[in-house]
């Protein structure tokens, strides 16, 4: 997107309140990679959750707890965010970032390995968001669509993967994760899905059956 375009959303409908700018203070001064999404990409999350009233959301990749707030904030009343983290480092961040918040009684952080913890998960869910490693997505899709009620929302950012997802010279494993999860969120029939050119891309979808 031009970024006209984008500063002018971030500035009229994404503007971040000070536990927002404060967590991104701590990603500096933390040195986390800056990697959490951008505000409009956030604040999209957010109406998505919004639209749908969820209550029971799945994050994969929590970082320093920045996307988790946005999603946070949009649970219905009694709602929880689950959300996976894999550094211990990031974890103790982003508990203590949603603490800051208020959200500690609306935010379960699950420290572990995704592939650990998603069997251990129960199923209805009402949106996924999949924001982790990419070589894993493949696999990743298919614990979303297990855990996912239907007309539960299948989430994923970095879609495009800084362009790799359309560069036919691009060999990385990570960069053909993207491109077979892209795939998947395309043809799977149980699944009704779309790219939001956001940022470096959010893959939206809707799970309309087993
Ligand atoms: N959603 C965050 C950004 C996540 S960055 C935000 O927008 O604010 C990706 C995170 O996923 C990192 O913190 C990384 O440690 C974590 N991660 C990567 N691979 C993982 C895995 N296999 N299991 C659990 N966490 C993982
Ligand atoms: C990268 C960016 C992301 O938003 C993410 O979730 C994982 C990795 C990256 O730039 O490598
Ligand atoms: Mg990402």
């Amino acid at each position: 997107m031009d970024e006209r375009f984008e500063r002018y959303v971030t500035e009229l409908f994404a503007a971040e309140d000070p536990v927002l700018a404060k967590i991104r203070e701590r990603h500096q001064s933390e040195k986390l990679p800056a990697i959490n999404v951008s505000p409009e990409e956030g604040k999209l999350l957010h109406v998505l959750l919004r639209l749908i009233q969820a209550k029971n959301v799945l994050e994969i990749g929590t970082l320093g707890g920045y996307s988790g707030v946005w999603l946070a904030r949009a649970l219905a009343a009694g709602g929880v965010l689950a959300t996976i983290e894999g550094e211990s480092k990031h974890a103790a961040i982003a508990r203590e970032a949603f603490a800051a918040a208020g959200l500690q009684d609306r935010v379960r952080l699950i420290e572990g390995a995704a592939l650990d913890i998603l069997p251990t998960l129960s199923p209805g869910f009402d949106a996924v968001f999949i924001d982790a490693d990419k070589e894993p997505l493949p696999r990743y899709f298919d614990w979303g669509m297990r855990l996912l009620r239907n007309g539960g929302l299948l989430l994923c950012d970095n879609a495009f993967f800084h362009g790799a997802a359309v560069d036919p010279k691009d060999k990385s494993a990570a960069g053909a994760g993207v491109r077979r999860f892209n795939e998947l969120a395309a043809g799977d029939p149980r699944l009704v899905a779309t790219i939001v050119p956001v940022r470096d891309g959010l893959v939206v979808g809707v799970k309309v059956g087993n």
